[in-house]
């Protein structure tokens, strides 16, 4: 019999935005990592593609379709987990949302509420759910998708800046308070990662791709999977003495 050396061999792990991007790519490395996945967001076709994707590779997978922004939502998504696979180990709180074109005095309630409620509350749902299902079990770990702009201001974004200072917040917080009890939570905080939405933004400005390839010592834009394999090794018991950290994942960007 040969040895396991996957990452997360049988951990039970739920990932949040995994329908695309970072989310998706981070679902197909924790599930190919050995980790039995629950995957969630809002769009259900595109779930369930990745669920039935892994499968089909011998992976074990399940989803739940849940908005983050509702308590009772992260609640099911926790639950389904649980009954699934009898157990909550690892958490990848990584749905998020955020838009920054507009100058700060322009912007309106309505954009700053919806970034908060995403970015904020949606961690804020999850850590309690997640760390009420860790605890009878002895304890997990937890990474949080912070950004670059957790740790450093971009211009034209306030709302997203403020909110992705706040995960940090609550990254530490929780960090502080559930180390003695097994529970490790640290935050990934990657820097511009080619998704849809980035795809889509280099195309609308024209310029922005090389302005940010020049800001950054690894001159180029992250893929997801980049993301992915940072948070999926914070999560395993590799990182057994890391709680509390935040983690650029960056080319460098906040570095210079
Ligand atoms: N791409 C970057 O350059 C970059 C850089 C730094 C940080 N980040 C952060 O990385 C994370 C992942 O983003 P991404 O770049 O991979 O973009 P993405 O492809 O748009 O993924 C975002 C994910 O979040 C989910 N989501 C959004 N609002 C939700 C809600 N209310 N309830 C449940 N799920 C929700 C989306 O799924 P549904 O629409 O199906 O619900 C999707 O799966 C976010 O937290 C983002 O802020 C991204």
């Amino acid at each position: 019999m040969t040895a396991d050396h996957r990452l997360l061999t049988e951990k039970v792990a739920l990932i949040t935005g995994a329908s695309s991007g970072i989310g998706a790519a981070a679902a197909r490395v924790f599930a190919r990592e050995g980790a039995r996945v629950v995957l969630t967001a809002r769009r259900e076709d595109k779930l369930k593609a990745l669920v039935a994707d892994l499968r089909e590779q011998g992976l074990e997978a399940e989803y739940v379709v849940a908005d983050m922004t509702r308590r009772a939502d992260t609640a099911a998504a926790v639950a389904h987990a649980v009954e699934s696979y009898g157990r909550l180990d690892l958490a990848f709180n990584n749905a998020g949302w955020g838009t920054g074109r507009e100058p700060l005095h322009e912007m309106d309630d309505e954009l700053y509420d919806r970034i908060m409620d995403v970015n904020v509350r949606g961690v804020w749902n999850c850590l309690r759910d997640e760390i009420a299902a860790m605890l009878p079990t002895g304890g997990g770990a937890i990474v949080n998708t912070s950004s670059v702009g957790g740790l450093i201001a971009t211009p034209v974004a306030a709302p997203y800046v403020a909110a992705k200072h706040a995960v940090i917040g609550l990254t530490r917080a929780a960090a502080a308070e559930y180390a003695a009890r097994g529970i490790r939570v640290n935050a990934v905080a990657p820097g511009t990662t080619r998704t849809e939405v980035v795809t889509e933004w280099f195309a609308a400005v024209p310029g922005m791709e090389e302005a940010l390839h020049a800001a950054t010592p690894q001159p180029r834009t992250a893929e997801p999977e980049e993301i992915a394999e940072a948070a999926a090794w914070l999560c395993s018991d590799r990182a057994s003495f890391v709680t509390g950290a935040i983690m650029p994942v960056d080319g460098g960007f906040t570095m210079v």
